[in-house]
């Protein structure tokens, strides 16, 4: 880690309440999600949200992304999906296939830079249905901005 990545990685620390030591040990593993009410989308990652509106699903994956949302990336990306300037505002992202292709790609890969982790990989925790209906709940914060 260069100095300046530990500079970034303590600020996070701090500005979150915990130790840099416990986050550097990858104490946080992100939490499984209950995706009851939601069929199973298979293995294969599908290219765009599948329970955007006008999906009858919708309802219930916000409900779902609500609570799953605020346990594995509100630390990093602010509650209720309003960022505090640690990681982006995921707001901003667009109700489209391109913005979800972009999703996708960090839920699945998460930040890596110089070997330090920003992000992890959610993916690897937290299942298709549950990342989508996180991304379901982000939209339906956005049209409250
Ligand atoms: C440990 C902190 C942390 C957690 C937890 C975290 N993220 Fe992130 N995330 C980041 C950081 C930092 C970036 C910016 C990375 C960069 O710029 O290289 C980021 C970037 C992203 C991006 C790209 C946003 C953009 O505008 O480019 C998405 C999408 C994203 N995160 C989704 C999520 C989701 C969904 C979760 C929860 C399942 C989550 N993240 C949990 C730290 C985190």
């Amino acid at each position: 880690m260069n100095k300046k990545n530990a500079l970034f990685g303590a600020l996070i620390a701090t500005a979150l309440g915990f130790s840099a030591t416990a986050y550097a040990h990858g104490d946080m593993v992100p939490q499984s999600v209950d995706t009851a009410g939601l069929p199973s989308l298979g293995e294969e990652w599908l290219d765009s949200n599948p329970y955007r509106a006008p999906s009858e699903l919708n309802a219930k994956a916000v409900e779902i992304g609500d609570s799953a949302y605020n346990q594995n990336c509100a630390r990093c990306h602010g509650l209720e999906a309003m960022s505090g300037g640690i990681a982006p505002d995921l707001r901003l992202l667009q109700p489209n296939e391109s913005d979800d292709e972009w999703y996708k790609e960090r839920v699945i890969n998460g930040a890596v830079r110089n070997g330090a982790v920003y992000m992890p990989k959610m993916a690897e925790h937290i299942s298709q249905e549950a990342l989508w209906a996180i991304r379901t709940y982000i939209e339906s914060r956005a049209e409250l901005q």
